[in-house]
């Protein structure tokens, strides 16, 4: 049952991209899940000015005791959360959290387990973040795939988690700000769906990464807004998208004590913790963080409007605008392409018109659609959109 890890669509196509453009060739990258800008001034002195000092040795596991606090604190003022400092743990990234998660709650010592080969299954909505189902897998779980409908408004119901449930369930994954749909939930909505996996004994797994990345004036409801349901939640947040802090690898796990402090042990007998430099950097970011999540957000608006107004012009189409994250989702059937797959067309714009996207049937679990990112610069979303538009034209 267990195959070989899969490495991730995305990451792939972005190495390709990465290394055509090694070769001096122009490629329009609207693959990369990331806000393409320098890490604000102010962050980055931080971490030089750490890395000054010199002395930079292994840091305590769990995190900065500051940057811990830091989080919790901005989870408390932003979302209404209830943390506290070692419920939260320092990760490398939000993707290593999910795995930590997953690698205790869901592989092979889990608690949950009656016995040792037994597979638990781990709920996905779809379409998914390519990383949900392989990390699941990995870790020697079962996934468990809850399609959604664009008629759903592409999102999580009560009434569907409850037909997908099955006995050997113990998990399920919610994407708010979700990747690749960029649908964010409202509060009744994710009441309903929590009240529902409590009921069922399902631990959430609440993706909330892009949570900093939300352009509409609705609320955005965090999962740890619901204290009632605070054991069966684990929040994932991250400074990646945020911050436009991705390479720095800078994540963050909240929930029950008794577990953080395990998937602290974990990480002692795997990366040790998150580099200090990396840490300062973050606490750096937290102690501004209204004027820069400000910043980034304006941009990466601007760019969405940048992206919108591409397509409009050279597919001649208007989609629905995205409410929150970096991408667009979109059919081919609405950007006129007939008769090819989304992997292929993904493949063959990449080869041929030199164009970066993720086909929806390989990346995310839902065949007839491609993600755009409009994370990139203005000239990679014009002339990547006009790029791909020539290149779909022969299969209008
Ligand atoms: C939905 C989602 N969750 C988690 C992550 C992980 O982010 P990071 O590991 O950079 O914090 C990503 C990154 O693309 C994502 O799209």
């Amino acid at each position: 049952m267990i195959s070989k890890p899969q490495a991730s669509v995305t990451v792939v196509i972005n190495s390709i991209a990465q290394s055509k453009k090694a070769q001096g060739i122009r490629v329009f990258n609207l693959s990369a899940g990331e806000p393409k800008l320098k890490t604000p001034k102010i962050i980055r002195e931080a971490a030089m000015k750490f890395i000054d000092i010199g002395d930079i040795p292994y840091p305590i596991t769990a995190g900065e005791k500051v940057l811990r606090k830091a989080a919790v604190d901005r989870m408390r003022e932003v979302h209404g959360a209830d943390y506290a400092e070692d419920e939260c743990l320092v990760t490398t990234g939000g993707k290593f959290a999910i795995y930590l998660l997953l690698e205790y709650l869901c592989g092979l010592n889990s608690p949950l387990k009656k016995y040792p080969n037994e597979y638990l299954g781990v709920m996905i909505p779809a379409p998914y973040w390519v990383s949900y189902p392989a990390i699941a897998k990995i870790m020697g779980g079962r996934p468990v795939i809850i399609n959604s409908t664009l008629e759903d408004g592409w999102k999580l119901t009560p009434e569907a988690l409850r037909k997908a449930y099955e006995a050997d369930c113990k998990f399920l994954f919610l994407n708010n700000g979700c990747n690749p749909t960029s649908v964010i939930y409202t509060r009744e909505e994710i009441k309903a769906i929590l009240e529902v996996a409590v009921e069922l004994d399902l631990i959430v797994i609440s993706d909330e990464v892009y949570s900093g990345l939300v352009y509409t004036d609705d609320e955005y409801v965090s999962c740890s807004s619901f204290p009632e349901y605070k054991n069966n939640v684990f929040v994932i947040q991250s400074t990646s998208k945020t911050f436009a802090m991705t390479g720095w690898r800078v994540g963050f796990v909240m929930g029950r004590k008794d577990i953080i402090d395990v998937l602290i042990a974990l990480t002692t007998q795997s990366t040790t913790g998150v580099s200090l430099v990396c840490q300062h950097a973050a606490i750096a970011a937290f102690k501004h963080a209204d004027e820069i999540t400000a910043e980034v957000n304006a941009l990466m608006k601007a760019r969405r409007d940048v992206m919108m107004a591409a397509i409009k012009k050279y597919f001649n189409v208007d989609i629905p605008v995205p409410k929150a994250t970096l991408y667009v989702w979109v059919s081919l059937a609405d950007l006129g392409v007939k008769g090819i797959g989304d992997d292929d067309f993904c493949i063959r714009a990449l080869e041929e018109a030199n164009v970066a996207t993720v086909p929806g049937s390989s990346g995310f679990g839902q065949h007839g659609y491609i993600r755009l990112s409009f994370g990139a610069e203005d000239e990679d979303l014009i002339g990547g959109i006009e790029a791909l538009a020539k290149f779909a034209k022969q299969f209008n």
